[in-house]
Order: structure tokens, then C-alpha cells, then sequence
């Protein structure tokens, strides 16, 4: 049987240097994919969720963004040096990284 794992997007959205817009790409994150892969790997956890680069999430202004769909925690401004801690804390020990939520987006979540 083939279960569907819950599911991790990685915004790598690259917007041209002129637009108004920032970008998450220009904040570093298309390198954050394989970061992240190598941390599950480490943890013990690659089995536990599917991660994948994604378009624009909606939250430029607060880029680079993780988005963890199933639980709609948001992760702003997120740095490459921060994944290691989201795996950890967030994947493998199950307490999300509150320090980094995008917190005007959190609001559908009714317990954190
Ligand atoms: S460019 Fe990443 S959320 Fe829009």
C-alpha cells in the first residue's frame, strides 16, 4: 500500500532583481530541499515526510518560507542555518519552532 506521507513545501520562487516583489530564492532557499533531506537522513526521519521546492506560497514579504501543509505551520524568514533546527525540533521531537512561525498565518490553527 502506498500511503500518502504528509507534505513539506519549500518556496523557491525566483523573481527578477527589478521586481518590487522579494523572492524566496533570493533569500537562499533553493538550497534548502537538499538541506533538508540531509537532516531527515540524519534524524532517522526521511521517511516521515515528502518535501518539495514549490511556486510562490502568498508570504513573500516574509521569505524564505516553509510551509508544513497538514499542520499549516508556516516558517518565515527562514535561514539555510535553520533547518537543522526544524528537523529536529519540529519533525523528530514533534514541538514546531514557534520563533519562526509567520504568525499573521497561523490563525487556522486552533492549538499550537
Ligand atoms: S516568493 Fe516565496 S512566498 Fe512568494
Amino acid at each position: 500500500m502506498n500511503e500518502q506521507k504528509p507534505i513539506v513545501y519549500i518556496c523557491t520562487n525566483l523573481r527578477s532583481p527589478s521586481s518590487p516583489k522579494p523572492s524566496c530564492a533570493r533569500r537562499g532557499s533553493e538550497k534548502f530541499l537538499e538541506i533538508f533531506k540531509r537532516e531527515l537522513k540524519a534524524h532517522g526521519c526521511e521517511d516521515a515526510l515528502d518535501v518539495e521546492n514549490s511556486g510562490c506560497l502568498g508570504a513573500c514579504e516574509d521569505g524564505a518560507t516553509v510551509m508544513f501543509f497538514e499542520e499549516q505551520i508556516w516558517y518565515g524568514n527562514v535561514q539555510e542555518s535553520d533547518i537543522p533546527r526544524i528537523v529536529k525540533e519540529h519533525v523528530k521531537e514533534g514541538k514546531p519552532v514557534q520563533e519562526l512561525f509567520i504568525k499573521r498565518l497561523m490563525t487556522r490553527r486552533k492549538t499550537l
